[in-house]
């Protein structure tokens, strides 16, 4: 299987003439191609897109929803607007005639990063010398294709932040104790929510190949990967704390790729999709501090003006992988669609999709 370093040496370079056109000219370009490809064409959007991308999406959703519509196009060319965790689950969930595409490479996830399969294979075996046959791996969809494949051929599935809850559950009904790769926060929160003390929780170093425990070994249940989104690490509790004293009646709503300590003063805390609902039924004049990605946060301010609705970090700014997708790069795909080009394509090998999609579809059976 290519590295995503390998990816990137071989991708396709934009030409420069792209950076230095004109935004209005661009757009004229990008409207044309699309037209052009018709229904050969479908693109998908992440919540966190650019303003100048998501106006071109077919459908926006986060990780789940992009991944279950994913697996019901029938078009010819998937063109995604959101990172490479993502396009690569499209690729293993459509068929091989079809062909994904990421309009910038460099368009990755520091999360995804922090898990690669020879520290997660170094780390399962020694945590079934550890605890023998007991774990059920989990893994959240910010993964890469190799992580999911390893879930996937050890029984157990991917996660989003969605449906985490349903997941957890699943896994710790298998069996005794379960592996949370990549993203400790999330299975932190989620394990908290169903009720498993923090003291139950353990954490896999990958750097230092060591568990950090504060219980007995054999009270561990819940195994957390030592990774984060660095998006999300930027919500404090301080700032949380400065606004209950400074404006007591705005309420605090957060992602679970927050830490614990964050998510346990908000007020609400869940999905980009909850996120999403939690403000459209929200009350007109209600106040709101959010924390999560900038770009969805300034497009809530846009779409609720009549919610009052601030980042819950003054300072915040968007995820710098999720802003490599923009207008240069898309009208650039787009074009060389037209010519007949695919540029960029994502693609996973046969033997490691069949594993990831084991893991993949469990979670899309629930
Ligand atoms: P969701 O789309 O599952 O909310 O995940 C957020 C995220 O960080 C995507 O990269
Ligand atoms: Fe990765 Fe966080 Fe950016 Fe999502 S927001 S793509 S998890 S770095």
């Amino acid at each position: 299987m290519t590295s995503l370093l390998e990816e990137l040496q071989l991708a396709d370079a934009m030409p420069a003439h792209y950076l230095t056109a004109p935004a209005d000219e661009l757009h004229a370009r990008a409207k044309r191609a699309r037209e052009l490809l018709g229904d050969r064409l479908y693109i998908l959007g992440h919540h966190y897109q650019k303003d100048e991308v998501i106006r071109y999406a077919d459908a926006t959703g986060d990780s789940l929803q992009l991944s279950q519509i994913a697996a019901q196009q029938t078009a010819d060319f998937i063109l995604f607007c959101g990172v490479h965790f993502m396009a690569e689950t499209a690729d293993m969930l459509t068929t091989p005639e079809q062909a994904v595409i990421l309009p910038d490479m460099r368009a990755g996830c520091s999360m995804a990063d922090m898990a690669n399969i020879d520290q997660t294979e170094r780390a399962w075996r020694e945590l079934q010398e550890l605890f023998g046959d007991t774990i059920t791996p989990l893994t959240y969809v910010n993964s890469t294709a190799a992580i999911k494949a390893f879930v996937g051929r050890n029984g157990g599935a991917t996660v989003t932040s969605s449906n985490a809850v349903e997941m957890v559950e699943w896994a710790l009904g298998r069996k005794e104790r379960m592996l949370f790769l990549p993203d400790q926060h999330l299975g932190r929160n989620t394990a908290v929510k169903l009720g498993i003390p923090l003291e139950q929780m353990a954490v896999w170093d990958p750097i230092k190949q060591k568990l950090e425990a504060e219980c007995a070994v054999e009270d561990v249940r819940v195994i957390l990967w030592k990774g984060h989104c660095s998006v999300h690490m930027n919500f404090l509790p301080k700032h949380v704390q400065n606004l209950r004293a400074n404006e007591p009646d705005r309420n605090i709503l957060v992602h679970p790729e927050c830490t614990h300590e964050v998510v346990s003063i908000s007020d609400y805390a869940g999905s980009t999709k909850y996120i999403i609902d939690t403000i459209a039924a929200s009350e007109p004049g209600s106040k709101w501090a959010i924390g999560t990605e900038m770009n969805l946060v300034n497009r809530l301010i846009q779409d609720y003006p009549d919610r009052d609705i601030v980042s819950l970090n003054p300072y915040m700014c968007p995820c710098l992988t999720m802003n490599r997708i923009d207008l240069p790069h898309l009208t650039w795909a787009l074009e060389e669609l037209v010519e007949g080009r695919v540029i960029n394509r994502i693609t996973v090998d046969p033997q490691t999709a069949d594993e990831a999609v084991m893991a993949l579809q469990k979670m899309l059976d629930k």
